[in-house]
């Protein structure tokens, strides 16, 4: 392995408290990059000196070396860089994919979403601007909150507001600018998915794929009624279990996503990078609010 991040999933797993869970005893880990070593004779996919990533979750990234079967194992080219690497198999998947599958969004769009400076916040914004789409991007409120607006508007967010300003009626007034959403993502629940279900469209979609908040998602009776809106759920390890027979699908996807770090419109989340040995000083910085980097063990 050359590097592995700590996603919040990752704990959950540790915690027992997630979907998916390993035998114990188990390495954990579910995303990162590696560099083969050494392959079987069988192993026609595969050759020494390619770098690879997990094609499914579960495989346990944080350790120095591994042998996996090639189905295991996705290749990546070799121009895409180690950061980026490392952080493409969950979140900017998980981004692409909202993005496309609920609603047809196209350029003039636009959507909202909470925990927007999350691994997969920033990896929305980037998509949703390659194709054209306005992002309205949730956060909480901190001291250095001008400091977070400023680097997630230069990562392209068209607008940042905070929690709070999303229950003012100052949101008209940002409505007059944009097209109310036809679509929100969801990392959060509690009141910051309610407030957002106000806000969609007619008829448009809340997709939940994170609970950050540890707070149920509460809809409007109102939205349901007189909005109609489609309360969804999206879990990228379900998506990839039903694409089993349709390995192409997923293929193309990341190859999209490479094409977009080429182009410089796709970029790693905001890292910190860690030594393996000082594993216990990321999962402890990993486990911070307000930390806003992702913690990158690298090998
Ligand atoms: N369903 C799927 O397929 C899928 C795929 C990828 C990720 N996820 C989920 O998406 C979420 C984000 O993952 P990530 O890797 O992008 O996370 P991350 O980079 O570690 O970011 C965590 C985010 O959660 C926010 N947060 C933490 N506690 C919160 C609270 N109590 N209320 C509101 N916001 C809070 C943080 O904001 P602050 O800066 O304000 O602390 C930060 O924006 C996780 O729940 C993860 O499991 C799901």
């Amino acid at each position: 392995m050359l590097a592995a991040p700590i996603n919040p999933s990752d704990i959950n797993m540790i915690q027992g408290t997630y979907a998916l869970l390993s035998d114990l005893p188990a390495v954990g880990g579910n995303e990162g990059v590696g560099e083969v070593i050494e392959v079987g004779n069988h192993v026609t996919s595969l050759k020494p000196g390619d770098w690879v990533i997990p094609g499914d979750a579960g495989l346990g990234t944080w350790r120095t070396d591994a042998v996996f079967t090639e189905e295991k194992l996705m290749k990546l080219p070799g121009d895409i860089p180690l950061l980026c690497a490392a952080t493409l198999s969950v979140n900017p998947c998980t981004a692409y994919r909202m993005l496309s599958d609920f609603e047809t969004l196209g350029p003039g769009d636009s959507v909202i979403q909470n925990a927007a400076n999350s691994g997969v916040g920033q990896a929305v914004i980037q998509i949703a601007g390659a194709m054209g789409i306005k992002t309205i991007n949730v956060i909480r409120d901190r001291p250095d909150l001008q400091k977070l607006v400023d680097r997630l508007t230069a990562l392209g967010a068209d607008y940042v507001i905070t929690e709070e300003m999303l229950r003012k009626p100052e949101m008209k007034e940002l409505f007059k600018k944009v097209p109310k959403p036809r679509l929100a993502l969801n990392c959060v629940g509690g009141k910051s998915a309610t407030e957002m279900l106000r806000l969609l469209q007619h008829k448009g979609t809340m997709v939940t794929y994170g609970g950050m908040a540890k707070q149920p998602v509460t809809a409007p009776v109102s939205a349901l009624i007189f909005k109609d809106v489609k309360l969804r759920g999206f879990w990228m390890t379900q998506w990839k279990k039903d694409q089993a027979h349709n390995k192409d699908r997923l293929t193309g996807m990341i190859q999209t996503l490479c094409d977009l770090i080429r182009k410089g419109q796709l970029s790693a989340p905001t890292c910190t990078e860690i030594p393996l040995k000082d594993y216990l000083i990321a999962i402890e910085a990993s486990m911070k609010p307000f930390i806003s980097a992702k913690q990158i063990l690298v090998m």
